[in-house]
């Protein structure tokens, strides 16, 4: 509100925090005010602006399906390629909006001072239907009516920029929804009955019992998972840790006493609560926590929860040795891994 001159002694003996209101600086008409042709150069960039987030959204679209992800091929480039076309795509998209809209704003739209009274509380019915009048001026501000090329470019960004999002959401979820396959990993037996073993992962390699010391925490897949014709599907399911404790400080139900060897227990990785990779271990308290939202689970007492949002222990892989010393599993998870929710039928 505007404190008039002749009363600003009085305003700061009374209220010594409040100081005199300032004024507006002149108005500065900006270079498209005065010049149409520099108003004209604003309405081009505008609309380059947002030609770009179309044209980037619609990369991303194509980047989609252009760059399958084979991971049958073995390599993690297309994966990569795919990954940073759809992100630039992404990115491009909502920035030349953004960018647009700014410019738009800032060099073309009305440009007139306006002061708005401060008051108390917002909300009566005055204040409403003023801010509804501010907003329809606003509107009419923008000048859109005789701007058709920015008003189809702005709807044409407007609509494709959600794309991005929903196609690869829409692609990977359309069509199979057969959750079984959650309720199986690489780690059943083979057809021919052979136990699989346990393997280092990414290195693959078979693990002694030997190897593991007290205290000690593995990263484990499936032996050979990388040739399976759907290695990050199936890896993504079956990977599992590798504890050793003192044997005397396991507290094994009966049914799960077969299921550690020489205090060598091994659980599935991927978090109960939803789905975050568990990979901090707590040697001293045998804790494993999940960094997503700190989820705690015990590895002395069957891997169940101490703290945080899990519904429910992590699963455990039955293990044992072969011949000569290698882990091997048992048979498959007796549950499914990864969130709570999976367990659920549709
Ligand atoms: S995903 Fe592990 S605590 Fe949330």
């Amino acid at each position: 509100m505007t404190i008039e001159q002749s009363d600003h002694s009085t305003e700061l003996t009374e209220h010594p925090d409040r100081f005199p209101n300032p004024g507006l600086p002149p108005h500065r008409p900006r270079l498209g005010d005065e010049d149409p042709k520099a108003a004209k150069r604003s309405e081009r960039l505008v609309l380059l602006l947002f030609t770009v987030s179309v044209l980037a959204s619609i990369a991303a679209i194509v980047g989609y399906f252009a760059i399958p992800v084979d991971p049958e091929a073995g390599s993690m480039g297309n994966t990569h390629l795919s990954t940073l076309i759809i992100g630039l795509g992404l990115g491009l998209g909502m920035l030349g909006i953004g960018t647009a809209a700014i410019h738009w704003a800032k060099s073309l739209m009305n440009d007139h001072d306006k002061v708005e009274e401060r008051h108390e509380i917002a909300g009566d019915a005055q204040t409403r239907s003023t801010a509804i009048e501010m907003f329809n001026e606003g509107a009419k501000d923008t000048d859109i009516a005789r701007r058709p090329l920015i008003k189809g470019a702005l709807g044409g960004a407007l609509a494709l920029a959600p794309l991005p999002f929903l196609v690869p959401l829409i692609g990977n979820l359309g069509g199979d929804w057969d959750i079984s396959r959650f309720k199986r990993t690489a780690w059943a037996p083979a057809a021919n009955g052979d136990r699989v073993y346990l393997a280092t992962d990414p290195t693959n390699r078979r693990i002694k019992a030997s190897d593991v010391t007290i205290g000690s925490l593995f990263h484990v897949m499936p032996w050979n998972l990388p040739e399976h014709p759907d290695y990050l599907d199936e890896k993504a399911k079956a990977v599992v840790l590798l504890v050793r404790v003192d044997p005397q400080d396991l507290k094994e139900t009966e049914e799960r006493a077969s299921w550690s060897y020489d205090g060598i227990v091994a659980y599935s990785k991927i978090c109960t609560h939803v789905g975050c990779p568990v990979a901090l271990y707590e040697r001293e308290t045998h804790h494993l926590l999940c960094p997503c939202h700190q989820s705690t689970f015990d590895v002395t007492d069957e891997a169940k929860v101490v703290f945080g949002p899990a519904g429910r222990a992590l699963p455990q892989l039955p293990i044992d040795v072969d011949e000569n010393g290698y882990l091997v599993a048992q048979r498959d998870f007796d549950e499914p891994v990864g969130p709570s929710f999976w367990e659920r039928e549709r």
